[in-house]
């Protein structure tokens, strides 16, 4: 068994793009530029936010954190992502979900320049994904791809399983592994209403699973030689930690990792990667490497 290591795979990829960056620098370009917004105080979203502004620092970015209370209108919102659209100094942006029950998240994401929108979330990059036409493709998927690539785990013609249906995590999964030009492989999508569910589970050579709950993937679930990845980040009560939780996969790791050929920890699996592929877009979107 070996432990795909996400968190040295994205200092590394970090690296690669801060060196990256310095060389545009010294070309007298100016440095990448990522804003966010945060509304409200999601103890979740607070860590993402804060550990994207982190990683623009490494990365040799600058970054601007926009931040509102959460009983702003959705005109106010959508005012700021006009703004951002047409700020010359603002490469890509993101908005951070979830947002407040009474603002339309696919309003927000459809309000968003498409050639800024970095997480990959408008219509018209889910569906130049979709068609694999050059986009921003959304982080968690890329960094998956980018992960089981640098790992060399062969994909092509093997049958893979994704656990989750999620726009931002399953669906755009299923797109890029089936693709010839990205995983190639044979994909079934199992969710909470699949019935064969376990049984295809146990003939899959990749589970990817992203349903949100910990330990869903057991032993019994697992074929030998498997790669499995773990997109899971449920914070549960922990008193031994300071921050009161730990963040646990939906994998069974300790039962499931001996079986497998290649297993993502959780955290430091898929986690830092998701935020290093923010970055890769990032530098993308100031290359204008997508769009004009
Ligand atoms: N909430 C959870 N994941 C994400 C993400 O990748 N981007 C944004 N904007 N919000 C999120």
């Amino acid at each position: 068994m070996e432990l795909i290591d996400g968190k040295a795979t994205a200092a590394e990829i970090k690296a690669e793009i801060k060196a990256e960056v310095e060389q545009m620098v010294s070309q007298g370009k100016r440095r990448p530029h990522l804003a966010a917004i945060l509304v409200g105080h999601d103890g979740g979203s607070e860590t993402y936010v804060k550990n994207k502004v982190l990683a623009c620092e490494a990365c040799g970015f600058q970054s601007t954190l926009l931040r509102f209370e959460d009983d702003i209108t959705e005109e106010f919102l959508l005012e700021q992502v006009g703004k951002l659209n047409e700020d010359p100094s603002v490469d890509g942006f993101i908005v951070q979900l979830p947002l407040p029950k009474h603002i339309s998240e696919q309003k927000v994401i459809e309000a968003i320049d498409y050639r800024k929108d970095v997480d990959g979330f408008h219509p018209i990059n889910v569906g130049r994904m979709a068609i694999g036409l050059p986009c921003y493709i959304s982080a968690t998927p890329k960094g998956i791809l980018e992960l089981l690539r640098r790992y060399q785990i062969p994909t092509s013609g093997r049958r893979c399983v994704i656990l989750g249906r999620s726009n931002i995590v399953g669906k755009p999964m299923a797109q890029l592994m089936m693709q010839k030009q990205y995983g190639d492989s044979t994909v079934i999508v199992c969710h909470s209403h699949s019935k064969t569910l376990k049984e295809e589970c146990r003939q899959a050579d990749i589970i990817i699973a992203a349903i949100g709950q910990p330990g869903f993937v057991t032993a019994d679930m697992v074929k030998p030689g498997a790669t499995i990845i773990d997109v899971g980040t449920t914070r549960v009560p922990d008193a031994t930690r300071k921050s009161g939780f730990r963040l646990s996969g939906d994998v069974d790791f300790q039962h499931v990792a001996p079986l497998c050929d290649y297993i993502t920890p959780v955290p430091g699996g898929v986690g830092p990667m998701t935020i290093c592929m923010l970055m890769s877009n990032t530098l993308a979107a100031a290359r204008k490497e997508y769009y004009d």
